[in-house]
């Protein structure tokens, strides 16, 4: 039998009896969600400016993803690789004609997109007759995933920290500094792999400088760029692409998060020589591109793409930073080092360890969702569909919170 919890503290309590302890989480059972705004168990509203991490991009329960998943429950949810599925094709041909990118191929998380990008580079080089490269530059503070490659990419100590023996095939650079990446250029290089705006590293966005830099390296040694899109792709910064933004073409691009709505979904989206890499036999998976998590994808991009939804995100995401920069430099000129952003990933960088009691005086006194990253940067990840009125309620939050500690 299917126990039913009555309220939200007992949700909480079974799940802290039944659910492997490797998250830490708010003591909030969500129940059910509407636009930006999310109800926990025992009905309490909170205005969601965390939205999955920037999964929920059209926010709770949009009507086209509703109807799509009524219709997909009456078709068909999945049928495996041996056999094209039409939401697959429609998905693709809407990313690249969207794009720079050619072709798309379909993974179920960020770090399996990123694995695929690994793999990609390695192989590429062998197809390109250098069979000595194998190592993929990537940045300090970067984040690509959990598993054993992706956690290695990732460019924190933190992440690798008690999975050693790591693999190899990994260097460090500092972000933004071109310099760094020359400096670990050899003839074992196959790849350089960034975010173009860090999200997990405190969102960071790269300058235009770096990432024209990385493309002329990668073209003068016939190496990919591959960027990581995972969590900024997907409308996020006011575009479907975040490169977009800065008119730098990678060879490959993950995306995953926001593109399916909710459902697990990820992608390489890859351009020219890139698309010819992986061939049958060398990457694939059960689940990717499967009927279900594509329609959606498909829906999700549709509505993204032809509704505004991406226009809104670069929009709204000008007046948060505008309207936040006024009431910090009024209320805080202090306890603030740097408020930045692109389009809807925003974050306001703390002269104090941790952003955590601002996180906390959030949900407890305004019924706020955000959350704070790298230590000390308070993230802004929320539906691209916020309007200004959404926008005030959370700078109110931030600015009475931060009175509240005196900050
Ligand atoms: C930039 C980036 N890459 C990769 C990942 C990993 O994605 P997933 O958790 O879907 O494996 C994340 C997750 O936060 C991310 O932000």
């Amino acid at each position: 039998m299917i126990q039913k919890f009555k309220t939200n503290q007992e949700v909480i309590e079974n799940g802290d009896k039944y659910l492997y302890g490797n998250h830490v989480r708010m003591p909030i059972s969500m129940e059910r969600g509407e636009g930006a705004y999310v109800f926990d168990k025992d009905g309490k509203k909170y205005l969601d400016f965390i939205g999955g991490i920037a999964v929920n991009g059209l926010g709770h329960c949009h009507p086209a993803i509703k109807k799509c998943l009524q219709e997909r429950a009456e078709t068909i949810l999945h049928c495996s690789n041996y056999f094209y599925n039409e939401p697959a094709v429609q998905t693709a041909k809407l990313i690249v004609e969207n794009s720079c990118f050619d072709k798309v191929l379909f993974a179920n998380s960020g770090a399996e997109a990123n694995e695929g990008q690994i793999k990609l580079a390695r192989k590429y080089a062998k197809d390109h007759g250098h069979p000595e490269r194998y190592v993929v530059i990537t940045m300090k503070n970067s984040f690509h995933g959990r598993t054993l490659a992706t956690c290695t990419a990732t460019g924190q100590y933190g992440v690798h920290r008690y999975f050693e023996p790591l693999p190899t095939g990994f260097r460090y650079a500092e972000f933004n500094n071109l310099e760094s990446v020359k400096m670990l250029m050899d003839e074992y290089v196959c790849a350089i792999l960034t975010e173009p705006v860090q999200g997990e590293g405190g969102v960071r966005p790269a300058s235009k400088e770096f990432l024209e830099g990385l493309r002329k390296i990668c073209d003068e040694n016939d190496i990919l760029l591959m960027f990581d899109e995972v969590q900024v792709g997907s409308g996020r910064t006011g575009k479907l692409f975040a490169h977009q933004n800065y008119g730098v073409e990678p060879d490959t691009c993950s995306m995953a998060k926001a593109l399916g709505s909710g459902v697990p979904i990820a992608a390489v989206c890859a351009k020219g020589e890139a698309t010819k890499v992986l061939v049958p036999g060398t990457h694939g998976s059960t689940f990717a591109g499967g009927p279900l998590a594509c329609a959606l994808a498909a829906t999700t991009l549709d509505v993204m793409l032809n509704e505004g939804v991406i226009d809104n995100a670069a929009k709204m995401g000008e007046y948060f930073r505008e309207q936040m920069h006024a009431v910090i430099e009024k209320n805080h000129p202090k306890a603030v080092k740097e408020i930045r952003g692109l389009g809807m990933i925003n974050g306001i960088e703390l002269n104090q360890p941790s952003g955590q009691p601002v996180v906390d005086l959030c949900y407890k006194d305004s019924n706020v969702l955000i959350n704070n990253t790298a230590g000390n940067v308070l993230r802004f990840v929320p539906p691209l569909i916020v309007g200004k009125e959404e926008i005030d309620i959370v700078i109110k939050a931030v600015d009475e919170a931060m009175t509240k500690l005196g900050w």
